[in-house]
């Protein structure tokens, strides 16, 4: 689909016109037409369960900005975006970004990496993010800072950003293509999973000295901890069967709690995916073609993913997911945040977006589409596990609408807390002003131009360029454009 073709969400003005659009679509969002505000908001609802007291119903999603030094450590542009964090009025800062337990493990030569002489400046992260936090709602109570811990895995590129260095679990016949990955590319090593389990307990011990409320072992997006749910192929004690395929997980879980005793734990999942997406190769417009799924009826029953049908992995199946969160509720881990996909393999079902960046392709389907099926997954897992805490994710595409929708989506009870993905960098404070009742600033809106995503795929950090003066203005915003007239 071409973007003139697809409506776009900010040329409806009501709510009406919204459930018109999506009823032609034969989509179910649930969305308010009046915002409610202060007490009254479900936004603003304290949720109390187990040990866990969060404030509202607002949660950031980690959102990595590829601007850390190359040690690892945070960079000035780090630490204002953290403060916009804190800015939101997000009770529940989930993760804040990707950081890696170990320099092999960074997708990029500016991750943050949680190494000891990082230790410090990855404290004050958190320490100014409280502060911005407190100017914005008042009161630090009821907040919850996670850190997000990471290895990516098949995506790591720590030296050099256009030097791949893929660390990977097993062969996949669709993804190691993307990469030129011989037949005989060496797979990560039981032993080398070890020591990477062990960077995990090592980082989330720090993340505890530091005061974080949480560490997030991350499960999605095609990274290392989302590979190893999808290693049907691999043979040996992590791979094959749901035991050893969550092994890493189990593993991860039992050193923390051995020596981060009060660290809580929580799990980012990719509970839904699909094959792997690209521009249409009969299409001459490189990306602005429209993404198909590449080539796999010849693949199957699909033994390379996790969330899909085998027998149409074009399709979620949400089998798995649910025994995965069985898993967690075994394990005593209650916060789980839901996404889909990867952005690398399928960005249009991870981050449903107008435009897209610039290794991407057009938009298969109204992005809406891709909102409303990660909606819909979530609802049915929450449904599935009421007592787990729900992070609801890839609501930015809902532009003017998100406030409406996620009142909603808390009311009916689809999620316990709305998640801030894109929109945390165009406009943090969206959801704190319209359960505030002060209005919302338009021209703040993310429209998903995707240029958050264009700008690291070509060495620049991450922002918004096109709605935050602090981009818009820079020598990084020039370069953007030169690239993207390429
Ligand atoms: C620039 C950028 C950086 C991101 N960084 C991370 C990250 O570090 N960890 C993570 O789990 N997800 C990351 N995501 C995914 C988002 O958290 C979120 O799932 C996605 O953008 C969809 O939500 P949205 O529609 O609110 O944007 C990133 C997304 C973008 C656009
Ligand atoms: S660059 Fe800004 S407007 Fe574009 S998708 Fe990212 S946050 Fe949204």
């Amino acid at each position: 689909m071409t973007p003139k073709a697809i409506v776009r969400v900010g040329t409806l003005r009501t709510v009406d016109a919204l459930r018109a659009h999506l009823k032609n679509l034969g989509l179910r969002i649930p969305c308010d037409e009046e915002l409610l505000t202060g007490a009254q908001s479900p936004l603003r609802a304290p949720l109390i369960s187990g040990p866990f007291k969060i404030g509202n119903r607002i949660a950031v999603q980690p959102m990595e900005g590829w601007d850390g030094t190359p040690d690892g450590a945070p960079s000035e542009n780090t630490f204002r975006r953290w403060r916009r964090f804190g800015r939101s009025g997000g009770k529940l800062v989930w993760g804040g970004e990707a950081v890696a337990v170990c320099h092999d493990g960074r997708a990029n030569p500016n991750q943050l990496l949680a190494s000891p002489i990082n230790k410090a400046k990855l404290g004050e992260l958190r320490e100014v993010l409280i502060q911005e936090h407190v100017q914005t709602t008042g009161s630090d109570d009821g907040l919850l800072i996670g850190l997000q811990l990471t290895h990516s895995g098949r995506y790591c590129r720590p030296n050099e950003h256009g030097r791949p260095e893929p660390r990977i679990l097993y062969h996949h016949p669709l993804l190691d293509r993307r990469l030129n990955l011989p037949s005989d590319y060496p797979l990560l090593t039981d032993g080398e999973i070890g020591s990477i389990i062990e960077d995990f307990h090592r980082s989330a011990l720090m993340a505890w000295q530091l005061g974080f409320d949480f560490v997030d072992i991350k499960h999605c997006h095609g990274y290392l901890g989302h590979e190893f749910l999808s290693a049907h192929t691999r043979p040996g004690r992590y791979g094959g069967s749901f035991e050893n395929r969550t092994k890493f997980l189990r593993e991860v879980v039992e050193g923390i709690r051995s020596i981060a005793g009060g660290l809580q734990i929580g799990v980012r999942l990719s509970a839904i995916d699909t094959v792997p997406f690209r521009s249409d190769p009969n299409h001459e417009g490189g990306k602005s073609s429209p993404g198909v799924a590449e080539m796999y009826t010849n693949l199957l029953p699909y033994s390379w993913g996790f969330g899909v049908n085998p027998q149409d992995p074009r399709d979620s199946d949400l089998s798995e997911p649910t025994r995965f969160l069985s898993l967690l509720e075994e394990l005593g881990i209650q916060l789980v945040n839901i996404t889909a996909g990867s952005p690398y393999y399928n960005p249009h079902l991870q981050r449903p977006a107008l435009y897209p960046p610039s290794d991407g392709y057009l938009p298969p389907e109204d992005p809406l589409c891709g909102v409303a099926r990660q909606m819909e997954a979530t609802r049915e897992l929450k449904r599935r596990f009421p007592q787990l805490l729900i992070v609801g994710s890839a609501y930015t595409y809902l532009q003017d609408f998100l406030p409406h929708v996620a009142q909603a989506a808390l009311r009916e009870e689809w999620v316990d807390f709305v998640g801030l993905g894109r929109m945390v960098l165009s406009y943090p404070e969206i959801l704190w002003h319209a359960s505030e009742g002060s209005g919302i600033e338009r021209k703040r809106i993310c429209r998903t131009f995707s240029d958050c995503t264009t700008g690291p795929r070509n060495g620049l950090p991450s922002g918004c360029y096109p709605l935050d003066d602090y981009y818009k203005d820079s020598a990084w915003a020039a370069k953007l454009i030169e690239v993207k007239q390429r």
